[in-house]
């Protein structure tokens, strides 16, 4: 008996009609804390909080205020922070000099943070940007321009200063060509490879997503754009040269950056290197898109779903400024 509008091995209902059998159709794509890198913004004075205007419910946090914050985080789960520095009163000049000084709030509260929470994983973003005179992720020739030699040498000194601070992980997120191997190189020098990775911003586009966090950071450049260092957002072809650049000069982790409209990216890059973990960093852009997105109801659903379809393309870890929301949710599933 054969009937147009049934064809049995046509049928495909039958294999997830039940929320059991739903979850062994999506292998690898569940939500859990390890998979959840939440950033901070880490400011001089101790004891401040201040709001991000253009993030709701975000703040900028002085370690002491900051402390207290993790504490009730890692009790809901949290195991991985990237922390972003941020100076007002510090000098930034052409070099970048307060990225490593001794008043760095980075390098003052690594050694607060290591000893309140001994489980915790410690990532450190590496940039110039926060901390020069002229907003650019590198360090200029005197004509104008990228020196690219002083750059990466630059960034790899103050890699090495979070690394001897006690970050677990390094993130440049300046996109110098050859900074992988330099701070790989600063690393072993120092005899700090084996106790610190280096997670590189291997394919971070030049992306409009960004605003709000430079708003925040204080970090947009003075002239100019970063067009010349970041990726242009059409080119999968450079993201995958970028991807295996920076496998081949010893990152251990690689991201890509923005994330939603960058999924192909994602797709991509975890099909060329399985055998590395894979970051998404969901950005301040994102994060507004999906903070609007809807009644508080649907906009977590709406984050819920983002989420899953990111695992779904290859991303291990999303470094996400949804992350207190996120672990709320997912422990009151349980
Ligand atoms: C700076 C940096 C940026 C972000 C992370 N590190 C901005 C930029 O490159 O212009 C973006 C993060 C976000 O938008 O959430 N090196
Ligand atoms: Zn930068």
């Amino acid at each position: 008996m054969s009937n147009l509008y049934l064809t049995p091995e046509h049928v495909l209902q039958g294999g997830y009609h039940h929320a059991a059998l739903r979850k062994l159709q999506e292998p690898n794509t569940s939500i859990e804390p390890h998979n959840i890198m939440y950033p901070v913004f880490l400011i001089e004075k101790d004891n401040a909080i201040e709001p991000v205007h253009s993030m709701p419910n975000v703040n900028r946090y002085g370690v002491d205020q900051l402390i207290p914050l993790l504490a009730e985080l890692v009790e809901k789960g949290l195991k991985s922070i990237l922390i972003f520095g941020i100076v007002e009163t510090l000098p930034k000049d052409p070099t970048g000099t307060s990225a490593d000084s001794v008043d760095n709030p980075v390098i003052k509260a690594l050694p607060k943070l290591r000893a309140a929470f001994p489980d915790l994983l410690i990532a450190c973003d590496v940039c110039l940007c926060p901390y020069t005179s002229h907003g650019h992720c590198g360090l200029l020739k005197s004509g104008g321009g990228i020196d690219h030699e002083a750059s990466v040498k630059r960034i790899a000194e103050v890699a090495l200063a979070y690394a001897k601070a006690g970050a677990h992980v390094v993130a440049p997120s300046d996109m110098m060509d050859n900074r992988i191997k330099a701070i790989k190189e600063e690393l072993v020098r120092n005899k700090l490879q084996n106790q610190v990775s280096i997670l590189s911003y291997s394919c971070k586009f030049a992306s409009s997503m960004y605003g709000p966090f430079r708003d925040t950071m204080k970090s947009s450049p003075m002239e100019g754009d970063r067009k010349c260092y970041q990726l242009p957002p059409g080119s999968a072809a450079l993201a995958a040269r970028a991807a295996a650049r920076d496998v081949a000069e010893g990152a251990d982790f690689l991201m890509v950056k923005p994330g939603l409209p960058y999924l192909d990216i994602v797709r991509q890059t975890k099909d060329r290197f399985p055998h590395h973990p894979l970051f998404i960093y969901q950005v301040s852009g994102e994060y507004e898109l999906i903070s609007r997105s809807g009644d508080r109801a649907s906009m977590q659903t709406n984050l819920m779903e983002i989420l899953t379809c990111m695992r779904r393309a290859g991303a291990d870890c999303i470094i996400t400024y949804f992350a207190p929301l996120i672990l709320s949710i997912i422990s009151e599933k349980k």
